[in-house]
């Protein structure tokens, strides 16, 4: 890989009584971006939060904030993302029928763009967006959840968008069942941004962050590119 592995631990496993808290934990602890996942209860069969949980934790880091939406429809709900502090905004292809004018808005508001694709969606929905987007998101779990397991078909499509993206400088995350083991399969499929839920937050406390997000990191670093 040209770029070093960034890991992005999900919040969805922190301790919500604890938020603030559990955000400088991480931040202390190494994580290079802080990855929200925001669900609606319609798009996806669960509720997490929304723009005022991010706008109040936001101050407690200065890393990326990497805001992953799970909800549809998305439009209306874009500007208050932005205004919350989020620095790229990423949307599920599957949530809305305009696609290219979703992502002209997120950068319209000032935002890096991203794109994301369920495990069954494939890639070639993407094709024509790649240049309005600063991230591709590959769903290696059916979004809803933490704790599922990695569905290793999504490998193939990790492979496929690497040879899509080319030298256009758009970052290849994936999301989902990322331990370290499966994150050595993901960063030799070629993917560059490691989300990781329950493999960071296990042990709940900084030094167990500190300890899961290293073991994450070793892995990357000593995959042999497939
Ligand atoms: C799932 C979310 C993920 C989730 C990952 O819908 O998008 O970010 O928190 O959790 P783990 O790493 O536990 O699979
Ligand atoms: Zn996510």
């Amino acid at each position: 890989m040209l770029n070093p592995v960034l890991i992005a631990p999900s919040i969805l496993s922190a301790d919500f009584a604890r938020l603030g808290e559990e955000i400088e934990a991480i931040d202390a602890a190494g994580a290079d971006w802080i990855h929200c996942d925001v669900m609606d209860g319609h798009f996806v069969p669960n509720i997490s939060f929304g723009p005022d949980v991010i706008k109040a934790i936001r101050p407690r880091s200065k890393k990326v904030f990497d805001v992953h939406l799970m909800i549809a429809p998305v439009d209306a709900y874009l500007e208050a993302f932005a205004k919350a502090g989020s620095d790229i905004i990423t949307i599920h292809a599957e949530a809305g029928q305009h696609l290219d004018r979703s992502l002209q808005l997120i950068r319209s508001l000032g935002k890096r763009a991203g794109v994301t694709i369920c495990p069954s969606t494939p890639e070639n929905v993407i094709e024509y967006v790649l240049d309005r987007l600063d991230l591709i998101l590959v769903m290696t779990v059916n979004p809803g959840f933490g704790g599922q397991s990695f569905i290793l078909s999504q490998l193939e499509k990790i492979r496929r968008i690497r040879a899509m993206i080319g030298d256009r400088p758009i970052h290849l995350e994936v999301d989902g069942g990322v331990n370290p083991e499966t994150a050595a399969l993901a960063v030799a499929a070629g993917a560059d941004v490691l989300v990781a839920g329950s493999a960071v937050f296990r042990g709940g406390t900084g030094s167990a962050y500190r300890t899961n997000i290293f073991a994450l990191r070793t892995a990357a670093a000593n995959t042999v590119e497939a």
